[in-house]
């Protein structure tokens, strides 16, 4: 079939079933064209929370569909490929964080949204890329803090804060590819052009980066900002909307160290297509669920954060 026959048959079900196609940044660019929403993991988790549709269709990875259900636990929720995981979230299993947290008596536990639902059960108080600091600085000066899985975002964090928060030893396999010594080889090349990164990236690439933030944070500095030419230090599948929304801007992925692989691409986020979206939409399946008693613990961090967002505009 056609990518537009695709698109007409995802266009029908969608309105018959009354369902909406939420779809993050490092989605392909068929799947962000055709979504009603496209947006960074806070911006997904906020659309589900307020949406009215009967059907979630999440264009994104499983810890995003799982937060979208704990949200809406009245709705069905589903994303395309239901081995869509998150090498970040998979360096976190909830046993070893639960062993971590009982071996720290009196910490907050503060947990990345990429992460799972029973690891959400174990938090106090969920983030994101776009609200992290703004959720460590509404905690106490002298609260002990255990801040995991990503152990860049958490040292970027504890730098802004001037916080000291323990950190989990994990990592994403796509930001942490990066080469420093071929992007400082391109800005050699290309002086004008600033550099972008995610905060997943290595300390060092954040130390040289003209702007950090998350998706979306990098997303409207492209916009706003004067230059013409950028480097860009995430999944690649940002450069569709910064692309779109800046045809006169240069935008260059950055290179990975091993030239001949495909590392900026995040394989679990590429694993959804248009084919396995309108099959989804079709037959229903798959079908995200939680366990009730890990969701009404779970609900709790996330909603904290959702309000701290709120009350910080973002
Ligand atoms: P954002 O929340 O910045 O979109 O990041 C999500 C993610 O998975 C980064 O790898
Ligand atoms: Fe997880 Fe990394 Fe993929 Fe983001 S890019 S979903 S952190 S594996």
């Amino acid at each position: 079939m056609k990518k537009l026959d695709w698109i007409e048959k995802i266009n029908f079900l969608r309105k018959e079933k009354n369902a909406v196609i939420l779809a993050h940044y490092y989605q392909e660019s068929d799947i962000q064209d055709v979504a009603d929403f496209v947006g960074d993991s806070l911006a997904l988790a906020q659309w589900a929370a307020k949406t009215s549709a009967d059907i979630i269709v999440l264009c994104g990875v499983h810890f995003m569909g799982e937060t979208a259900k704990i949200l809406c636990p009245q709705k069905r929720v589903f994303i395309p490929d239901v081995n869509a995981g998150c090498s970040l979230a998979d360096s976190c299993p909830a046993d070893k964080l639960e062993a971590f947290v009982n071996a720290h008596p009196g910490y907050t536990v503060v947990s990345y949204v990429n992460t799972t639902a029973a690891v959400k059960a174990l938090t106090d108080i969920v983030v994101t890329s776009t609200n992290a600091k703004q959720v460590v600085d509404s905690l106490s000066k002298d609260e002990k803090i255990i801040f995991g899985p990503d152990k860049n975002l958490g040292d970027y964090i504890n730098k802004l804060t001037g916080r000291n928060m323990l950190l989990w030893d994990g990592a994403c396999h796509v930001h942490e590819q990066f080469s420093l010594e071929k992007i400082l080889q391109l800005k050699k090349q290309y002086p004008d052009a600033l550099l972008l990164a995610h905060p997943e990236c290595r300390k060092y690439l954040l130390e040289i980066a003209d702007h950090v933030g998350s998706t979306s944070s990098i997303l409207k500095f492209a916009g706003k900002s004067d230059a013409k030419r950028f480097i860009v230090a995430t999944e690649s599948g940002i450069l569709h909307q910064m692309q779109k929304e800046n045809p006169d801007k240069e935008f260059i992925p950055a290179p990975p160290e091993d030239s001949t692989c495909a590392c900026n691409d995040c394989i679990y986020m590429k694993m959804n297509t248009l084919e396995k979206l309108y099959n989804c939409l079709k037959n229903e399946t798959p079908e995200i669920f939680v366990d009730e008693d890990i969701r009404i613990k779970a609900v709790k961090p996330i909603e904290r954060m959702l309000c701290i967002s709120e009350k910080y505009g973002l």
